[in-house]
């Protein structure tokens, strides 16, 4: 180490690199007994596309385990350990029936819960059946995606709804992609607004149809009653563009839609994506959740439905199919940058700058509930409502506000006084709190012409 600190700024001194230090475990591991895992299992995490389940079984692999999801011929979800207790077949060639999974070597016969309902090779009055259970998760299914539930039994939480669903005239569509990397990393892309400037605009193209990408934005980082959002203030002609992203702790994060332009007027303008990074094992996990389509978050018609499913979405850059390896070195997107930060991304070789603050920010709060979780005082706090909702907090919002003198200082404080009127906490579980957001959104605006300041 004392070599590389030594050379650390000469010239070639690739020779005196240090050997590449361990990944951040207690972040990045997901695999039991990792602390970070215990905190995850406390969560709903969707498993799969609906679609994917058919009338057969489909091997499934959740935080390092192998297991099999299915539905019995009566409709009922199941997800077990992918192993036969028996003699460890596995239940992917498991057959459903009315009640449960059928092992098909022996014929054993698993309901959804694990009860093991028969052996049938056993002479009668055998009790191992009863002495026995196998390993299963609860599931539930919703709209589209199926979750599972891998936390201890007593504390199962309640399945959150939130108000980002109840859009008039939302369709959402599933969708899933695969990466072959660790969880956190592709989570925190969530938060990292400068790569939209860069990888999305001045290094390749606009990717995101809009050259107001490129406009390196004010940044900004702040606490919710559910994790956090990112507030990029932009100042594009006689607007002023503010969008934030939204992570709900620990791996949800929500996402407005990627063709906005910052031309027209736009006032709390919810989301475009919806989407967890589940994960997999250490060093793989998949992006599940759904786009949502409606006019506005699709006023351009530039979102298409038919190119949302498994591993696809309908914006560039965000599997490793359909592009070359050479076409995804010309013009990388997502994918590719944070697949190759390496399979678990080493957080003591980065050099975190101003950009970062996000990344960090994320960072902090996960370990505190880590650690929570591994003390034994994390609670789950009881969810807010907005109309029977949980309030969420990604938006993009256009202001027509002319520049004035110190019209950074300006921007910055319209970003400012924007995220306030949305985390508002007079009217944040009103029921009719979206159109106070938009009405006060609007009034704030207004006051620039008024006293034309
Ligand atoms: S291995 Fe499954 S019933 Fe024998
Ligand atoms: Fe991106």
């Amino acid at each position: 180490m004392a070599a590389r600190e030594e050379h650390r700024n000469t010239p070639y001194n690739g020779y005196h690199a240090a050997p590449t230090p361990a990944e951040d475990a207690e972040l990045t591991h997901v695999e039991k007994p990792s602390p970070g895992g215990e905190y995850l299992r406390r969560f709903w995490q969707p498993i799969a596309l609906a679609s994917e389940i058919t009338d057969l079984p489909l091997k499934v692999r959740m935080f390092g385990e192998d297991l099999i999801l299915f539905r019995t011929t009566n409709g009922d979800y199941g997800l077990l350990d992918k192993h036969c207790p028996h003699r460890g077949t596995s239940l992917e060639f498991g057959l459903p029936t009315q009640c449960g999974l059928r092992c098909c070597y022996h014929g054993w016969l698993f309901a959804p819960d694990g009860t093991i309902l028969e052996t049938p090779g056993d002479p009668p009055g055998s009790t191992l059946k009863d002495r026995l259970r196998h390993g299963a998760y609860p599931v539930r299914a919703y709209q589209g995606l199926v979750f599972g539930y891998f936390g201890p039994p007593q504390d199962i939480p309640e399945f959150p709804i939130y108000d980002s669903y109840q859009h008039p005239d939302n369709v959402m569509v599933p969708y899933s992609i695969t990466y072959p990397c660790n969880w956190l990393q592709v989570q925190e892309n969530v938060m990292d607004p400068a790569h939209t400037v860069f990888l999305h605009t001045r290094v390749t193209f606009a990717q995101f149809a809009a050259d107001v990408w490129g406009e390196l934005p004010k940044m900004d980082f702040v606490e919710t009653p559910t994790g956090m959002i990112y507030v990029t203030s932009r100042r594009w002609g006689d607007k002023v563009w503010v969008r934030s992203n939204d992570i709900l702790l620990p791996n949800l994060g929500q996402v407005g839609h990627v063709w906005e332009d910052g031309q027209e007027e736009r006032h709390f303008t919810r989301v475009g994506i919806t989407r967890w990074t589940t994960p997999i094992d250490n060093r793989t996990c998949k992006v599940i959740g759904w786009r949502h389509f409606h006019q506005e978050v699709n006023s351009r018609g530039l979102g298409k439905m038919e190119e949302c499913g498994v591993e696809k979405v309908d914006f560039y850059g965000q599997t490793g199919f359909g592009l070359s390896y050479a076409e995804r070195q010309r013009a990388p997107g997502d994918y590719d940058a944070i697949v190759s930060q390496r399979p678990i991304a080493i957080h003591a070789l980065e050099h975190l700058t101003y950009c970062d603050k996000g990344v960090a920010m994320l960072r902090r709060l996960l370990r505190r509930n880590i650690r929570k979780v591994a003390a034994g005082t994390w609670a789950a706090a009881p969810p807010l409502r907005s109309d029977g909702l949980v309030p969420t907090y990604c938006h993009d919002t256009v202001l027509t506000i002319p520049p004035a003198e110190d019209d950074d200082t300006q921007v910055r404080a319209i970003g400012d006084a924007v995220t306030a009127i949305i985390l508002g906490d007079d009217y944040h579980t009103a029921p009719d709190r979206a159109a106070q957001v938009r009405e006060r959104l609007r009034a704030y605006q207004g006051s620039f012409l008024t006293s034309g300041r």
